[in-house]
């Protein structure tokens, strides 16, 4: 298995922190650390909160930043009687690329489940914005050895009647939730041999080509002093970060990590 034709991804996801006006700072100050070679060999992308994606979007279009936008959740639905939820149109109107779905936050606290996250991947799609999948298991459920059936299932969920040049499109965030916030990240070695098996499941539905096109990030307290580690895997392709993207500084030496 070789990542050499997959472009590496790296993501922050700074969660419900930073008001517009602190956002912008965190912004200049990352665009200040980050050199034209790191956006030539990685995509990087912020996922700020929704009252953060216009100002960051206007803020990135005039200083000319190839850093690309991303949102954290969206709803299904393209209009209507839906208070409290974004759609898809609304997203994309502002030049946002990526959509984070089916984050373990969303799935645990918010009830989604596998069914809404694949309508929220059809409706990411059809506005021409690329998803982000997570999946991750629980403690428990690694503890009872059920880590793969966990993500296949969710991996068959949220593909359900996705074609495979559709799915060739989408990243997938391997995040096992006992990793996140916790600082406690898994090793290099078990989350590329956990990838490998979501990269296994997504040949069963689309055959080795597409599955080898698709890029699969890790996530769960990645920082500075693991990402090298991490991206040295084949299997993993990039990385979704929460805690340390918050810190330009940290997020920066992330981007740049030690090739
Ligand atoms: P963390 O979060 O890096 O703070 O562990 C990752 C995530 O939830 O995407």
């Amino acid at each position: 298995m070789t990542s050499t034709a997959r472009r590496p991804i790296i993501a922050g996801n700074w969660k419900m922190h930073y008001t517009h006006l602190e956002a912008i700072q965190v912004v200049q100050k990352l665009s200040y650390l980050l050199r034209k070679d790191d956006y030539e060999v990685t995509d990087v992308v912020l996922c700020p909160s929704l009252t953060s994606l216009r100002t960051i979007q206007t803020t990135l279009e005039a200083d000319k930043i190839p850093i690309e936008l991303g949102a954290q959740n969206v709803f299904w639905e393209e209009s209507g009687a839906f208070t409290g939820e974004v759609s898809a149109p609304m997203l994309a109107k502002l030049n946002v690329h990526y959509v984070i779905i089916g984050h373990s936050e969303r799935r645990q606290i918010f009830g989604e489940t596998d069914e809404m996250v694949n309508k929220k991947l059809k409706a990411v799609q059809k506005f021409l914005m690329t998803p982000i999948v997570c999946v991750g298991e629980t403690l428990e459920e690694r503890e009872a050895g059920e880590t793969a059936a966990r993500l296949s299932g969710q991996v068959r969920g949220a593909f359900a009647g996705i074609k495979a040049d559709a799915a060739a499109e989408c990243v997938v965030a391997y995040e096992p939730i006992w990793a996140i916030g916790t600082g406690r990240n898994a090793t290099a070695e078990d989350a590329g041999t956990t990838i490998g098996g979501i990269r296994a499941t997504l040949a069963e539905l689309y055959g080795e080509t597409t599955a080898e096109q698709i890029r699969i990030q890790y996530g769960g307290s990645v920082k500075p002093g693991n990402i090298a580690e991490l991206m040295a895997r084949p299997e993993i392709d990039g990385a979704l970060v929460g805690g340390a993207s918050l810190d330009p500084d940290d997020f920066a030496k992330i981007i740049c990590f030690e090739r």
